[in-house]
């Protein structure tokens, strides 16, 4: 079993690979998420809005994985957050049956209302030690700038849409440049550019599928991936895409088909 993991800004670990959990729905949640603990995930991405937390709740629970062993990240909308990050995810945590979430996160930036605020209401809960990581989700460099002016902690992560078909190259390099790590979503692309002739390409060098590669190089590029997948096979597959390496110029023909390129060393010497 492969144990790579990352650190984070504030000293915290997490794994380099995740399991995605929205659209999974009433005990297919919970049969899927037991089945990747038994497999080794150990970072399960959960959210209040895929309603799903009790049935992830009771996998975690049934599991034999010890608590400090997972990474659990879970996202709260902004709505929810005037009315008391405290109380939100303490509701939460009841369905999840926890008492802290590795890493919490604002799903989205509020177009309306304190940016600042809510992140202070997120700085709060930590304190309280209901969750020992905050980050942010779909936030751009705009966003992110004035989290780092006006709050007081730096954000750990700001999960984003991340593969080699959507063009976030520069908030890539701007997260990473300043300690934020980057958690991929939708690193499979919604399963809709599997067939992609390059990626075909590669994957049959290695002798692995076009997904195994997608997560290779999300790895290999400095992104954490938490691919969603539902059947026993997608699952093992794309945990046992850590345990291969694509080759430098397999990257960067990967890297090509955005735009902008960078210099991958820069980042992970
Ligand atoms: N923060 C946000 O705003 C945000 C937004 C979107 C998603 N997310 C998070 O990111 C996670 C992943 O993103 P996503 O669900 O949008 O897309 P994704 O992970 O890119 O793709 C999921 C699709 O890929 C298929 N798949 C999985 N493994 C496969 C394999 N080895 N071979 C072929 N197909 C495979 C799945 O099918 P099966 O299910 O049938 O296996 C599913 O149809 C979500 O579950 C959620 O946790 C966050």
């Amino acid at each position: 079993m492969k144990k790579e993991t990352v650190t984070l800004n504030d000293g915290n670990t997490m794994p380099v690979i995740g399991l995605g959990t929205s659209q999974l729905k009433g005990t297919q949640a919970k049969e899927v998420v037991a089945r990747a603990l038994k497999i080794g995930y150990r970072l399960i991405d959960t959210a209040v809005m895929y309603n799903n937390a009790r049935q992830i709740g009771e996998a975690i629970k049934s599991s034999d994985v010890n608590r400090n062993e997972l990474f659990i990240v879970t996202k709260l909308m902004p709505s929810q957050i005037p009315h008391g990050v405290t109380e939100r995810l303490q509701d939460h945590l009841k369905e999840l049956q926890l008492e802290y979430v590795d890493l919490l996160l604002i799903h989205w930036p509020p177009m309306d209302g304190n940016r600042i605020d809510m992140w202070q209401g997120l700085e709060g809960a930590q304190k309280q030690g209901l969750c020992r990581s905050i980050g942010v989700s779909n936030y751009d460099i705009e966003y992110l700038d004035e989290m780092l002016e006006e709050g007081t902690v730096r954000p750990a992560v700001n999960q984003i849409e991340f593969n080699p078909f959507v063009n976030q190259n520069q908030l890539f390099r701007y997260c990473l440049r300043r300690n934020i790590a980057v958690m991929a979503y939708s690193p499979l692309t919604r399963a809709h550019d599997l067939s992609y002739p390059l990626l075909e390409r590669i994957a049959e060098n290695h002798h692995k599928s076009t997904a195994q590669v997608l997560l290779r190089w999300s790895i290999a590029t400095g992104a954490i991936p938490i691919p969603k997948a539902t059947s026993a096979e997608h699952l093992q597959e794309n945990w046992d895409a850590q345990m291969f390496n694509l080759t430098d110029s397999e990257l960067d023909s990967l890297d090509h088909l955005v735009e902008y390129h960078y210099d991958r060393a820069e980042f992970l010497e």
